[in-house]
């Protein structure tokens, strides 16, 4: 779907959310909603936070699993994924603590394989993701799945790629200083998902759009495995479509 721009994109999304945690809360039921990083979701984010302070939308019965970390950084490093998601959304809402799920960036690397394991069991036993919410890597990635990423794959440790380390450069003041390593959802635990929304903003993403929704699946652009999921919207602005 193709939008004037970010803002009505993010509000139809927005939307989405809400009409799934109200059906929910009228049988007192959660709603599983799996979150993204990066600057694409943040509008998104930011009227889930106004609906909560001006229409009283409680997130009381929203859980959440957001697609990755980086490896090595703890919750409380600045650019840690958690961080982000406390300071874009979760400090501003009612969502129980225990309700919100990043991937640990600190498991020891002994560790990693079972973290990651009870990563998967947690949302099954949370009765699977809702809605999905993706951005879009200029690699093609969706969470941290670069290239070469399978469609059966599952939550596991990956190295990332050399753009998304320089794409990174900026927040990590250098690229040195951008983590090698990702703990992130796999390509088929993202594709289980029941409802999926990709966003993209921007001429920036316009050839990975084109890319993703136009070629033959494959693992050179992950994304494009999206295109075998039953239930995915991409909704973009003009210059993120600007290829198709
Ligand atoms: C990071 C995240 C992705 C995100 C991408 C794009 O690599 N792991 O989930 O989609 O950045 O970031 P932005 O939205 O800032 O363009």
């Amino acid at each position: 779907v193709i939008y004037d721009g970010a803002e009505g994109a993010s509000m139809a999304v927005a939307n989405e959310i809400r009409d799934i945690i109200k059906e929910r809360q009228k049988s007192g039921k959660n709603a599983v909603l799996g979150l993204a990083t990066g600057s694409t979701p943040v509008r998104l984010y930011r009227e889930l936070i106004r609906m909560h302070r001006d229409e009283g939308l409680s997130f009381a019965n929203v859980i959440t699993f957001n697609l990755d970390e980086y490896y090595g950084l703890s919750g409380d490093h600045p650019e840690s994924y958690r961080r982000f998601m406390q300071d874009q959304l979760f400090d501003h809402v009612d969502i129980p603590e225990a309700n919100t799920h990043v991937p640990d960036g600190l498991v020891a690397r002994e560790e990693v394989f079972a973290s990651c394991s009870a990563y998967e069991e947690a949302i099954n036993a949370a009765g699977g993701i809702d809605i999905q919410i993706l951005g879009i890597g200029r690699t093609g990635h969706i969470g941290f799945n670069e290239p070469g990423s399978g469609p059966d794959s599952r939550t596991r440790l990956v190295t990332l790629d050399s753009l998304t380390r320089r794409d990174a450069a900026r927040d990590f003041l250098g690229e040195q200083n951008v983590p090698r390593h990702a703990i992130t959802m796999g390509v088929g635990t993202i594709l289980d998902a029941k409802k999926v929304f990709l966003l993209a903003w921007g001429e920036a993403k316009a050839e990975v759009i084109a890319q993703a929704v136009e070629e033959t699946p494959t693992d050179i652009i992950p994304a494009s495995f999206l295109q075998s999921h039953a239930n995915c919207v991409f909704n973009v602005d003009r210059s993120a479509a600007s290829q198709l």
